[in-house]
């Protein structure tokens, strides 16, 4: 193992450590401000400016939150800005992305059986998105749309379903599940960079100068916070679904991300109601689950399934038959040397090389190779035949023997 190839093991997860522990914090914060904020109650005898108050207890105290809407009559020695956890978070991601997505994108990013591009053009459609979908999505709040909360909230998930379209036409399900998640994400941060942090700073220099600031520069700010607080659950989603062919390799894959935001959506719109002291919103959960209902029904097996369904032999498969399936078409990565370029390390340590490693990868070889086309990767890289990808099937379901 050369020197480079553990330097980049390492950086890869140190970036992805770092990405990881970010997103918690920013993810943390959102929903720590969102919930202050929807919990803060207005009394008589708030000081001036003083839009509503709250008390909270943790950590062996009380802490008493006062919220001034605007901005407090002069400003604060000691200011605490929150951006960093965002910034951070995109910084780190964003070069997660490059590491893996746009220096393997021949593996991750492009399905030549999708779409047969080259790793440049996949890189500009990818960088194109992020920019895209950041420009739509603050043109759309500064118009008319921007004021109806609900009208927004339609048109950006119709767009967002459409966008999930089109990548799942562009790139293999695992990229375009990350580009949208990317794109998510960029807006996201750009918000906070590009409305929230200024805007807040001209509401600094307004007071600095003995201005009253604007209130709708801390309005727009707000708008976008509580969007931002809204695409959470459906980013994280995203972000982790490369585990999951099931999600990503399927046919119907677009419609998941769809049903996932729904999902997200709902379920932050309950904890907000509940935090706002609103009726509780029950209904939420019922929606919620039957998206996911409807997620696992769109993912299984049967009339929904991907090209191969209907080619399953149904003769028995003998397990040497499994083996040199598995030994042309999957272990020049999948061992402890690997020969195929740009493979170091057995990925995710997967080795299929002797009969004992494929007995015990069994279930993981049918999910990802013949449930799901999600490997070989890079749109069936190896060549696999729907025959042979039957051929794991059935000796799956027989008990997946090895002798
Ligand atoms: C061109 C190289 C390559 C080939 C060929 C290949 N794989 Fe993979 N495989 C990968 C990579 C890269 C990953 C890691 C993906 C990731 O980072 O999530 C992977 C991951 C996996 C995983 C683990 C998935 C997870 O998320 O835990 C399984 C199981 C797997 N492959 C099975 C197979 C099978 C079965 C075949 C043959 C039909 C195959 N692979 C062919 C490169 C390959």
């Amino acid at each position: 193992m050369t020197l480079a190839l553990v330097l980049s093991e390492w950086g890869n997860f140190l970036l992805r450590w770092t990405h990881v522990i970010a997103g918690i914090a920013w993810i943390g914060s959102s929903f720590y401000f969102v919930h202050l904020d929807l919990s803060l109650r207005k009394h008589d005898g708030l000081a001036q400016g003083v839009g509503g108050e709250a008390w909270q207890v943790h950590g062996g105290g009380f802490y008493n939150m006062v919220k001034y809407v605007v901005a407090p009559p002069h400003l604060p020695k000691e200011l605490t800005w929150f951006k960093w956890e965002a910034y951070a978070t995109w910084l780190s991601g964003f070069a997660l992305f490059i590491s893996l997505y746009y220096t393997n994108a021949e593996l991750y990013l492009i399905d030549r059986t999708v779409l047969d591009i080259s790793s440049s053009t996949a890189i500009a459609i990818s960088l194109g998105g992020m920019v895209a979908g950041w420009v739509i999505y603050d043109l759309m709040c500064k118009s008319r749309l921007g004021h109806n909360d609900l009208l927004l909230g339609i048109v950006g998930f119709v767009l967002l379903v459409a966008a999930s379209y089109g990548y799942t036409k562009v790139f293999s399900g695992r990229g375009a599940y990350v580009q949208i998640g990317a794109i998510i994400g960029t807006i996201m941060v750009a918000s906070v960079a590009m409305t929230i942090i200024p805007n807040q700073r001209k509401i600094v220099v307004d007071l600095l100068a003995g201005r009253t600031p604007d209130p709708a520069l801390g309005a727009a700010g707000k708008q976008r916070s509580v969007h931002n607080n809204y695409l959470t659950l459906p980013v994280v989603f995203l972000m982790i679904s490369n585990h999951y062919p099931l999600a990503f390799a399927s046919r119907w894959n677009w419609v998941i991300i769809g049903l996932v935001v729904v999902i997200g959506v709902t379920v932050r719109h309950f904890y907000n109601s509940r935090h706002a002291h609103q009726p509780t919103p029950w209904w939420t959960w019922a929606v919620a689950a039957a998206a996911f209902i409807a997620i696992v029904i769109l993912s299984s097996p049967g009339a929904f399934m991907s090209k191969s369904a209907g080619v399953a032999p149904a003769r028995q498969v003998a397990f040497t038959e499994v083996q040199d399936i598995v030994m042309s078409r999957c272990s020049m990565c999948h061992a402890a040397e690997p020969v195929w370029d740009g493979i170091g390390v057995p990925p995710k340590g997967v080795m299929l090389e002797t009969p004992a490693q494929i007995r015990q990868h069994a279930s993981a070889i049918y999910l990802q190779a013949a449930m799901t086309h999600a490997m070989p990767p890079g749109g069936n890289l190896t060549e696999i035949s729907d025959e042979d990808r039957a051929a794991l099937a059935a000796w799956y379901e027989a008990g997946a023997k090895a002798q």
